[in-house]
């Protein structure tokens, strides 16, 4: 059953949040992805309404399983293990992906492998040639996560630092909210400030001005909030989130800079929904060349949620997959330092 020598290919099923995602990863690299995303049917809300993300999960897993298969040229008898997402995420929506992955499992009679959301994104660039060598300093960089990692391999991971208020994604989408932008805020904040004027507002780079590499994100939309005229215009409104994201980018590139320095690793890895923002990778290229370092990201698809991440991590880790499966354990909270070794 949970042969390590096993070759054959492993589906993934990502249901974290408000993207369904389906991929196929075997032997020679990703062989098929597909998403479907929730965008619109959250959109009135202003944000992910769990229970609407978990039922609309429900309609869409099964199709998207068949998709990706016919995509891949595969049968489900081909496959050699199903990985899924495990946690953190939204509890119920997680169940469905996970019920959806222990059925196909149970039918197939292969593994069952429970992946890390994050541990996915941090091992997202893996995805690109040229992937980064071990080892290396990891940004993640999500809606729900803002993490520094000393990562020596698959599963060595040593939290440096993270934020101790709102991640930083969570920070662009409240400020997006702020600036009457529509949900999903960060890639609409980001395409607002490209027509801001730079150093107009020029708003805090929070916890830089002290030793340490953690970070607070709160305060920052609320200098947001204090600056922002009852009736601003639209310019107003553009020069704010110019100056927010500039805030955020100096503010992750400064604590990238101490952590390469704390360290002493020269390859920095950016992973996760706030690395697809076009504004921070372009500083952190300055901040590598600068420093003589190297910096990875995955390409901008791969930074926010998809299951080509959790079908790379379920190769990785296929020979852990768990056989005669009773249940499909799901985790909302997981430290990703809980996570075992991999020798890989
Ligand atoms: O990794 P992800 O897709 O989901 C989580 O695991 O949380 O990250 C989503 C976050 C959201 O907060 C979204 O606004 C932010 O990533 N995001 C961006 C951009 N694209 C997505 N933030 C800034 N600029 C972007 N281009
Ligand atoms: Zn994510």
């Amino acid at each position: 059953m949970s042969r390590p020598t096993d070759t054959r290919p492993i589906l993934a099923v990502e249901t974290s949040c408000d993207e369904t995602a389906v991929a196929v990863y075997g032997a020679s690299g990703l062989l098929a992805h597909t998403l479907h995303s929730q965008i619109k049917l959250h959109a009135e809300y202003g944000g992910v309404v769990p229970e609407l993300a978990s039922r609309d999960h429900v309609t869409r897993v099964l199709p998207l399983i068949r998709a990706v298969l016919a995509e891949a040229g595969l049968k489900p008898t081909d496959l050699g293990g199903i990985a899924y997402t495990a946690g953190p995420g939204l509890i119920g929506a997680l169940m469905v992906g996970a019920a959806a992955a222990a059925g196909l499992a149970a039918a197939l009679d292969v593994p069952l492998i429970g992946i890390h959301h994050m541990e996915g994104h941090l091992l997202a660039p893996m995805l690109e040639s040229p992937a980064p060598a071990f080892p290396f300093v990891a940004l993640l960089v999500s809606g729900g996560h803002t993490l520094l990692v000393d990562v020596q391999g698959v599963g060595r991971y040593a939290l440096l630092g993270e934020s101790l208020d709102d991640a930083v994604g969570e920070a662009f989408d409240k400020t997006a909210k702020l600036l009457g932008l529509p949900y999903p805020g960060g890639p609409e904040l980001a395409r607002l400030a490209e027509t801001g004027t730079p150093s107009r507002f020029k708003l805090p780079k929070p916890m830089t001005d002290r030793p340490g590499l953690d970070f607070s994100f709160s305060g920052l939309k609320t200098a947001v909030l204090t600056a922002l005229p009852r009736d601003a215009d639209a310019q107003t409104k553009a020069d704010l989130a110019r100056g927010f994201e500039d805030a955020v980018t100096e503010t992750l590139a400064i604590k990238c800079a101490r952590a390469l320095d704390a360290t002493g690793h020269r390859t920095l890895v950016v992973a996760g929904g706030v690395g697809a923002n076009l504004r921070l990778r372009e500083r952190l290229h300055a901040l590598a060349a600068k420093c003589n370092g190297q910096v990875f990201f995955p390409r901008r698809e791969f930074c926010t949620d998809n299951a080509a991440m959790i079908a790379y991590v379920g190769w990785v880790r296929r020979s852990e997959g768990l056989a005669a499966v009773t249940g499909f354990p799901t985790r909302a909270r997981w430290p990703l330092t809980e996570l075992r070794p991999v020798n890989a």
